[in-house]
């Protein structure tokens, strides 16, 4: 059992968690990923760890009530526990020794995972311009934290509430514009996000790292549901990933079967037993 240590809302629909898991803590890298399962009859969930601390035993993950298990554990107070937390899973992420300039970019919860991302670069010395997109100011989400790990930090909103108005791809591409050279870019968020980013760098020839989230459900490469197709070959997200080269990847693919399950998890939200006549929630 994963006793939740601490749990803060970020914004109405996103809320933040620690849990305590030293095994995990003491193993985890930037760039893996957990599977949760809140108790036996639970889904199993990937989520991208979002900080661990190794002397605290906790690690910390960030999630959008969008789906029922992510509702049900939003429902889980501090002292509750989970029942299964696997992990860290996934291969840690790579960067090339003697990169000096790197691009983060993270659009909306995306910045949950973009936030360890740049802060391991950051304390490697590495200068990081963390572009942070989000619809609106009401959902811009951990700030502070990025601020403390980024050299610059670029906040766009789509409707111009906050920061910048536009895309994040606006603000990329306007850096890239104005002279800044990057050795590499890293985008996490939304898959039209990611792919967005890759055609802004493609002509330029940056170096793109994205970090894919299909819908899995084993976590050890054998069930196949993470299957994208990168450079014309089939990888497995949860152990050739979740990082690919973002110049080589099927992005509309991604999306097709990202979309597959759109209505049964709909469905799940809302399901009303037809036996006792009472929402289901787990
Ligand atoms: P969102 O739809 O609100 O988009 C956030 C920002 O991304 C936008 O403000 C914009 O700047 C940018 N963006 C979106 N579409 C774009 C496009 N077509 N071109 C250029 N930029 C675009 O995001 P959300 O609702 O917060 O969803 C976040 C997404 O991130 C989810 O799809 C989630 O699955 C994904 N995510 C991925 C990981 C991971 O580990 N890969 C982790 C957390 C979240
Ligand atoms: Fe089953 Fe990746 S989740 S193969």
């Amino acid at each position: 059992m994963f006793k939740i240590i601490r749990k803060r809302e970020l914004n109405d629909q996103v809320m933040l968690m620690v849990i305590e898991a030293p095994l995990i803590a003491k193993k985890a890298k930037a760039g893996q990923f957990i599977i949760f399962r809140t108790d036996e009859l639970g889904e199993r969930v990937p989520l991208t760890i979002a900080d661990y601390d190794a002397d605290k035993g906790t690690i910390t993950i960030i999630f959008q009530k969008i789906g029922r298990s992510t509702m049900q554990l939003g429902t889980m107070e501090e002292g509750d526990c989970i029942l299964d937390v696997v992990g860290p899973l996934g291969i840690p992420t790579h960067f090339d020794e003697g990169i000096k300039r790197v691009a983060v970019i993270g659009g909306g919860v995306g910045c949950a995972i973009a936030y360890p991302q740049a802060k391991a670069l950051f304390n490697a010395g590495v200068k990081v311009d963390l572009i942070a997109g989000f619809r609106s100011k009401d959902i811009v989400i951990l700030e502070d934290e990025m601020k403390a790990v980024s050299t610059n930090l670029y906040i766009t909103t789509d409707d111009g509430s906050y920061g910048s108005k536009g895309f994040v791809t606006t603000k990329l591409q306007e850096l890239i514009n104005s002279g800044v050279k990057y050795d590499c870019v890293v985008a996490i968020g939304p898959v039209p996000m990611m792919k967005f980013v890759c055609n802004v760098t493609k002509p330029y020839g940056i170096k793109t790292i994205v970090s894919l989230n299909p819908i899995m459900i084993d976590g050890t490469g054998m069930c196949g549901g993470c299957r994208v197709t990168v450079d014309g070959k089939i990888k497995y997200a949860c152990v050739d990933g979740p990082d690919f080269n973002g110049h080589k990847v099927d992005f509309d693919e991604l999306i097709r079967r990202n979309s597959a399950y759109k209505d049964f998890e709909e469905d799940s939200r809302g399901h009303i037993c037809r036996l006792t006549g009472g929402v289901r929630n787990g």
